[in-house]
């Protein structure tokens, strides 16, 4: 039977390990870049088995969402951000464009050159440098809600100036009610559509369209929020 100071014990060490949890969220706000860092490790130690798991995940409904709203004529130059082992660089070239990943992991941008045959960057999300007015599409699937929401609004400018005028940006990120932290090793924000559409407006970009993942499920049980927005096209 638990003693009373066992049980004072215990509910300390709980204290404490919640307290440690609340301080490693606060640090990750005020450190966006070890946010990133720990998250970049998670993704490097579990390179292999991300690839095997997703390697057959079926995202061609967001392809067709991004394509679909580009207006420029074929060949699309198409930036794949955060492209992990490179499973879509391969869709979108089979589909006859030029596409061109990113990620901050080396195992992936290995695999996804291995894999695909595409030229691969190997990018911080933080520390973007992109050629300005490059890109008809950027194809950002999973990936920017690893970005600390105080990043976002920079990220955002440098994907819109990568694109060229009247080019297309499509997001999908796993959705709720704008809760911020840590899962497991990896950092996320996981946005309600109000509050992502008003970062988006916010940074320039037209919205085109959204939606959610899978398809023709109730919407208790589709997870993710797939959206499309424009750069607007000067004069
Ligand atoms: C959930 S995976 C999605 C991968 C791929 N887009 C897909 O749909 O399967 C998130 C990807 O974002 C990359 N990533 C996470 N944080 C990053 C950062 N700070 N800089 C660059 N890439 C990052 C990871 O390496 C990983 O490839």
């Amino acid at each position: 039977m638990p003693t009373f100071a066992g049980a004072m014990g215990w509910q300390l060490a709980r204290m404490h390990a919640r307290v440690g949890d609340a301080l490693q969220e606060m640090n990750a706000m005020s450190d966006p870049d070890r946010a990133a860092q720990r998250t970049l490790d998670y993704y490097r130690l579990n390179a292999e088995a991300f690839r095997d798991g997703t390697r057959d995940h079926d995202v061609s409904q967001n392809i067709d969402a991004l394509l679909r709203h580009i207006q420029a004529p074929a060949p699309l130059r198409i930036l794949d951000l955060g492209c992990g082992p490179g499973r879509d660089l391969k869709a979108l070239t089979a589909r006859g464009h030029v596409a061109v990943g990113l990620d901050g992991t080396e195992a992936f941008v290995e695999m996804a050159r291995a894999d695909s045959g595409c030229e691969v960057w190997q990018q911080d999300l933080l520390q973007l440098q992109l050629p300005t007015e490059s890109f008809d599409g950027i194809f950002a699937n999973a990936v920017l809600f690893h970005v600390p929401s105080a990043e976002l609004s920079g990220v955002l400018a440098r994907l819109h100036e990568a694109l060229k005028g009247g080019g297309v940006l499509f997001c999908s990120n796993p959705r709720g009610q704008d809760e911020e932290g840590w899962s497991g090793d990896r950092y996320g924000v996981w946005y309600s559509w109000p509050s992502w559409r008003a970062r988006l407006l916010a940074a320039g970009f037209v919205e085109l369209e959204h939606y959610y993942r899978p398809a023709g499920l109730p919407r208790a049980q589709q997870p993710w929020l797939a959206s499309v927005w424009r750069k607007a096209s000067r004069g």
